[in-house]
């Protein structure tokens, strides 16, 4: 039986997530995208791994860089959002309009609009199809701290997204911790389709 695509990218397209931009330095230039496509892999070692097209230009640079960071992207990181995924944007200054820090251990560009921040060095790259499965061996994490309340204004508000939408959480009150993923509410279209691209792991519908 053959599969149905449109299924398939819309199956997807139904899994919620986070939103984070990765980046990396090569040949002295800055280079970023972003990516849903990310997952936790094991804690000892502490690896995390993301998936990248191969036809993206990140691809190129991280491969040859192998030193990475990773930026989960708070809701007030949009923007940067949006701007890491606009094909054709130029590469020479791909940080001149993002507040950004460097990591530490890689030099990497830090989003500042991000609610966790991960320093990565390559551990291996799998064969993921059109898609890189690049797993990284973590070498720094940064968090906003435990304490700050996650009903404080502008802290420890995720950027989600679902079916070519971003969104984000709708928290019952500021003191309800344990019931942290209560809703969500989409806030803007993504605008992220890689129809034109073919198939991809990370794809939504
Ligand atoms: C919300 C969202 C999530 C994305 N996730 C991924 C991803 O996980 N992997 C990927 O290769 N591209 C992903 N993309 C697409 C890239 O961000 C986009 O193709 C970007 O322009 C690549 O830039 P580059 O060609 O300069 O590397 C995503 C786009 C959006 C809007």
């Amino acid at each position: 039986m053959t599969l149905d695509r449109l299924a398939f990218r819309a199956v997807l397209g139904r899994f919620a997530s986070g939103v984070t931009v990765v980046s990396t330095v090569h040949d002295g230039l800055d280079h970023a995208m972003t990516a849903s496509a990310f997952s936790s892999v094991s804690l000892d070692p502490p690896l995390v791994a993301v998936f990248v097209n191969r036809r993206n230009r990140f691809h190129g640079a991280v491969v040859a860089s192998r030193q990475w960071a990773v930026s989960i992207l708070a809701e007030s990181g949009q923007d940067a959002a949006s701007w890491f995924a606009s094909p054709g944007r130029s590469e020479t200054d791909q940080f001149g309009r993002v507040d950004h820090v460097r990591g530490d251990v890689t030099g990497a560009p830090l989003v500042r609009q991000a609610i966790g921040w991960l320093e990565c060095e390559t551990w291996a790259e799998y064969d993921g199809g059109d898609h890189l499965i690049l797993v990284g061996r973590v070498v720094s994490a940064r968090v906003l701290p435990d304490d700050t309340d996650i009903g404080t204004e502008g802290w420890d508000r995720p950027l989600l997204y679902y079916r070519s939408h971003y969104a984000a959480l709708l928290r019952s009150s500021a003191d309800e911790r344990s019931q942290v993923a209560l809703r969500a509410a989409i806030i803007e279209d993504g605008a992220y389709d890689e129809g034109q691209r073919g198939p991809g792991a990370h794809e939504r519908g």
